[in-house]
């Protein structure tokens, strides 16, 4: 008796394969087990993995994690295939369990199905938050927190061993993207925390988190039952997360109801959202879901970039004075520079083109789906699979790139390439339907605080270490790739004193 149940089972996953044979033409992939395909063939980097599978495979593989199907493909042709020619029928989303629970099914934007509700709430994103307007408005706001965490750095930089970068870069992103998401600051390192940061610190992390992830069950249906055992914690956090936000909603419509607000106030997001809500239609779901979509996608992906750009800078001194030297000539040393002198920085933007290129922080893009029978070249994508583009493989292609690994930004001097979903040599924002709204916001802060930090500091390693040393493989916990070892490094300053004090502006 013990021994007919997982019979069974196995019997009906080897129907259901067979069934799928006949009827399509599936690309070619490492052999799959019954019931848990090739998720434990999987190593840690993912997208190294199916990188080496790629290699013996073909650059388009299957993979199957349980009985879910994944198509990767892993060049520049077969990303527009997929991102451009076929978009419309692969630009739905995998959504996982926790992330079905707490977006109510896709309501927000990040794990919406393409259609009617996602053009809808990508249009409201475009015009009132990502608008060359909104983001010039909220210029301030961000160069305001870029000069603290300078400051901040300043403060601490006399410590013998160097500091972590991460912490810095994470504390400017975080403050940058919740106030122009809620106007608000959720304190800062080193400081004591308010109940209220605290909270809603933990709650974010907790989301970065994934919350609940049940591996191996999130891909075979039978195993979804594991999914109630988690309920509670998923209702907990689901709890914590929508009294993060309903409040400031209950506040912003009372307020509505009396007077209009300061008039010279930068507006926020939520604001916005809120101010329009009834224009566009949108549910307090959709507001709280957008208000978290921000926040998750906004708060690591910059940050991530720039500890990687500073770490390929210490590797390459040579890049570092060059950049210094670039620097120097258009900004001195009399002034800190401020986005409205990027233009005029020609070589730090490649810097930043090069970290993405070689770094892209979310190495296959976000997960989409098949909502219809697609053919790429000479094989079938069955509706339902799960598709990956390998942007960080693309990225390494030395059939595009020369001499790939080498940290080399005078390649974007030589041709320039496209990074906002144009040219799919480099996508680190993905193309098409689904490409990152705040590409541009995310390139405005990249630049910015890299071009901060490189004007204000010579980054070096604390004494003893050798660059050789530093860890260049990647952690990837969920859908982004840190530096696996995160950054230590020693700034030295290199201006004038008074400039690495924060001139508290008025907003
Ligand atoms: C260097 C910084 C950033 C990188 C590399 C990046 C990259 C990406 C990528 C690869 C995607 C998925 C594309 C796909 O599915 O094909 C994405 C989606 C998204 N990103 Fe970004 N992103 C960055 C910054 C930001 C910022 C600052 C925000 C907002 C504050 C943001 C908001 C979003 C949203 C809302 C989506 C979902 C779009 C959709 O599903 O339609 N991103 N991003």
């Amino acid at each position: 008796m013990s021994l007919l149940i997982p019979l069974s089972l196995l019997f009906v996953f080897a129907a259901y394969k067979l069934y799928q044979q006949p009827r399509y033409k599936l690309p070619p992939g490492p052999h799959p087990w019954p019931i848990i395909g090739n998720i434990f063939s999987i190593k840690t980097q993912p997208f190294r993995c199916f990188d080496e599978w790629s290699r013996c495979y073909g650059p388009i593989i299957s993979v199957w994690f349980g009985s879910s199907l994944n198509i990767i493909v892993s060049t520049a042709e077969l990303a527009e295939k997929v991102l451009k020619e076929n978009d419309h029928q692969l630009a739905n989303r995998h959504r996982n369990m926790t992330a079905t629970q707490l977006t109510k099914g896709g309501k927000d934007l990040i794990w919406a199905d393409y259609g009617p509700h996602h053009i809808k709430v990508r249009k409201v994103c475009t015009l009132e938050l990502f608008s060359p307007k909104s983001l010039e408005a909220q210029r301030p706001i961000r160069e305001d927190e870029v000069a603290a965490m300078i400051q901040s750095i300043f403060k601490d930089c006399t410590r013998g061993n160097g500091l972590l970068v991460r912490d810095y870069l994470r504390e400017v992103t975080f403050n940058i993207i919740t106030r122009m998401v809620l106007g608000k600051r959720f304190a800062s390192l080193g400081r004591e925390m308010d109940e209220q940061t605290s909270e809603f610190r933990a709650v974010a992390a907790a989301e970065q988190m994934g919350v609940v992830y049940l591996g191996l069950a999130e891909y075979i249906p039978w195993l979804r039952w594991m999914f109630w055992l988690k309920k509670k914690e998923i209702n907990k956090h689901e709890a914590r997360r929508d009294q993060q936000i309903r409040p400031l909603m209950e506040e912003h419509k009372l307020a509505g109801k009396g007077s209009p607000g300061p008039v010279n106030a930068v507006k926020y997001f939520l604001n916005a959202l809120l101010t329009q809500q009834d224009k566009y239609d949108l549910s307090d779901d959709t507001v709280n879901g957008l208000i978290w979509d921000m926040v998750n996608a906004g708060k690591d992906t910059s940050l991530i970039s720039v500890e990687w750009a500073i770490a390929e800078l210490i590797r390459n001194p040579d890049v570092q004075l060059k950049a210094h030297e670039e620097l120097d000539r258009v900004i001195g040393s009399d002034r800190a520079m401020n986005e409205l002198d990027l233009p005029n920085l020609p070589y730090l933007q490649c810097i930043a083109k090069e970290a993405l290129r070689l770094h892209p922080p979310t190495p296959l893009l976000l997960p989409h789906k098949a909502n219809a029978d697609v053919k790429i070249g000479r094989y079938d994508i069955p509706r339902g699979s799960i598709v990956l583009v390998n942007v960080w493989a693309i990225c390494r292609d030395p059939a595009i790139w020369p001499d790939p690994l080498a940290f080399r930004p005078e390649r974007f001097t030589e041709q320039d390439v496209d990074v906002k979903g144009h040219d799919f040599r480099l996508l680190p924002f993905g193309a098409g339907r689904r490409v990152c709204p705040g590409a541009q916001l995310g390139i405005n802060l990249v630049n910015s605080m890299l071009g901060h930090l490189l004007h204000h500091f010579n980054w070096s390693l604390p004494r003893g270490t050798k660059p050789g040393e530093i860890d260049m493989m990647e952690e990837h916990p969920g859908l982004v790739a840190y530096m696996r070892t995160p950054l230590q490094a020693v700034p030295s300053p290199r201006l004038p004193a008074n400039l690495y004090k924060q001139n508290k502006k008025d907003m």
